[in-house]
């Protein structure tokens, strides 16, 4: 029984198993599904992954190189904008700092280049203006370096010198200029180290080509901003044509400095020689005290005028004066008797201060004074008119006054401040030389002359002449003394 439980169980059991291993197959195969899809999944999973993290890592990647290449095709304001982490962040950010930096420092050298570039441009148009200026002024300017390398040389130099500057710009100027000029550089710069000087001016002769050159010759030292030598500018004038007109002109004005002079004296001897004429016709007893006082007169203009001459041709200026003590009223008195005897039938009043001694002047000169007021006078009078003729010791001053008084014209107030210059005339036949002869001649005796008006009418004129009684008064050692009078005044 327990044999045959056993089969029976057997027998179930194998039953089972059979009915059991029927359903083996969809059992397992209901196992491999779910591996297979578990598999499947995981597989999956890994794939996604991995293209997740390869993207984290590609798109920075292809930005990188994207941005390389347009950093080199010059393109500075790249940026990368993917996410990334880790060392690709790192790796991005340092790019895009890269990236920011280059252009940066791009913009500061462009800002750099367009400053250089307006500095150049500033520079460039102050070079052409200087060098404008320079190719347009009158005087020759020539700069060297410290090597003697000729660094400037502007037209008025091509001009003056003869030279053209393409043929020696750039070169030394030992080679440049002839032997001549590069002496008289040298003598300069030797002359200005030698006095320890930083210029020089100099007027020279120089011989260019066929002509004698009057340079005035201006030789400077250059020297940089911390005082280091940098070498030397010449600036030179060509005076030549200057010094020329300033002759004929210096000598045009001797010339009728020569002929007013002489033509002065002329009217006391043609006077004179009237009176001697007149006198002798109409009363002999008289002709002999006339024809002496005449001959006198007559002398002494001639020795006058040649003496005049004679200074003027030894220094073709106006002699200086000689002052020595010498009688004011009596050099007034000579001229007086001249024109006592004039066509105009002059009134001529004189008072003279009974005090006055010897008074240190030059009495040619002071002659010429009086002969000049005496014409300007007589022209300016009608007939019969006066002149009034005074002296008088300023004590305090230590001056003598001189007034000349006419009753002519007049002088109006706006010729008044002329009167005294060269030249000016109101006459047809005047050379307005006489008034500026009697104010050099005051001058020169450290007098001063001023003119007025005349009461009711007609000038004045006011000399003041430097005098001394007490000194002049003192007998034999007078000369001596005026001697130191005159020369401690001149
Ligand atoms: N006493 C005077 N009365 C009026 N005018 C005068 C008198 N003295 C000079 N003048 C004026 O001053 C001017 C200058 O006198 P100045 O003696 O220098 O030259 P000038 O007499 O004209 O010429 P020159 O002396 O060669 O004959 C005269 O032309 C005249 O107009
Ligand atoms: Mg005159």
């Amino acid at each position: 029984k327990s044999s045959l439980r056993k089969i029976e169980t057997i027998r179930n059991t194998f039953e089972d198993y059979q009915q059991q291993s029927f359903l083996k197959l969809p059992v397992s195969a209901n196992y491999y599904t779910t591996f297979l899809l578990i598999t499947l999944l995981i597989m999956f999973s890994a794939i996604w992954l991995g293209f997740y993290m390869a993207r984290g890592i590609t798109v920075p990647i292809q930005q990188l190189a994207e941005g390389v290449r347009r950093i080199t095709e010059g393109d500075l304001d790249f940026k990368i904008g993917a996410k990334a982490t880790d060392e690709i962040a790192i790796l991005v950010d340092s790019f895009n700092t890269m990236t920011r930096e280059l252009n940066e420092s791009r913009l500061n050298i462009q800002h750099a280049h367009e400053d250089l570039k307006r500095t150049n441009i500033e520079l460039d148009r102050r070079r052409n203006y200087i060098e404008t200026i320079l190719d347009n002024i009158g005087a020759g300017v020539v700069s060297v370096d410290k090597r003697g390398t000729i660094t400037t040389f502007n037209k008025a130099a091509e001009k003056i010198l003869n030279l053209k500057s393409e043929n020696i710009f750039g070169s030394s100027y030992h080679d440049a200029f002839d032997f001549s000029s590069y002496q008289i550089i040298r003598k300069l710069s030797k002359r200005m180290n030698a006095q320890d000087r930083e210029s020089i001016e100099e007027q020279i002769d120089l011989r260019v080509g066929e002509n004698n050159l009057t340079l005035l010759v201006n030789v400077q030292v250059l020297r940089g901003a911390t005082g280091k030598y940098r070498g030397l500018v010449i600036v030179f004038e060509d005076l030549t044509h200057l010094i020329k007109t300033q002759k004929i002109a210096a000598w045009k004005e001797v010339a009728q400095g020569i002929a007013h002079e002489i033509k002065n004296p002329l009217t006391p001897i043609q006077l004179n020689t009237q009176r001697l004429k007149k006198k002798y016709y109409e009363n002999r007893e008289d002709f002999d005290r006339v024809f002496d006082e005449s001959i006198h007169i007559i002398t002494q203009e001639v020795e006058g005028m040649k003496e005049l001459l004679n200074e003027f041709l030894r220094f073709s200026r106006m002699p200086a004066p000689n002052p020595r003590p010498t009688s004011l009223h009596k050099i007034i008195d000579d001229i007086l008797i001249s024109y006592s005897e004039h066509d105009k039938k002059l009134k001529i009043k004189k008072s003279f201060d009974p005090n006055l001694g010897a008074v240190p002047i030059d009495p040619e000169q002071i002659r010429r004074v009086f002969i000049n007021l005496f014409e300007n006078a007589t022209d300016a009078i009608d007939e019969g008119g006066a002149i009034q003729i005074s002296t008088r010791i300023l004590q305090k001053e230590k001056l003598v006054r001189i007034e000349f008084a006419d009753d002519g014209a007049g002088i109006c107030t706006a010729d008044r401040d002329k009167l005294f210059l060269p030249h000016f005339t109101t006459k047809k036949r005047g050379t307005g030389l006489g008034l500026a002869i009697v104010n050099r001649i005051i001058i020169d005796h450290n007098g001063s002359i001023q003119v007025k008006d005349n009461y009711p009418k007609g000038t004045v004129f006011v000399i003041d002449l430097p005098y001394s009684p007490l000194v002049l008064q003192t007998g034999n050692s007078s000369a001596r003394k005026l001697h130191q009078i005159t020369s401690s005044q001149s």
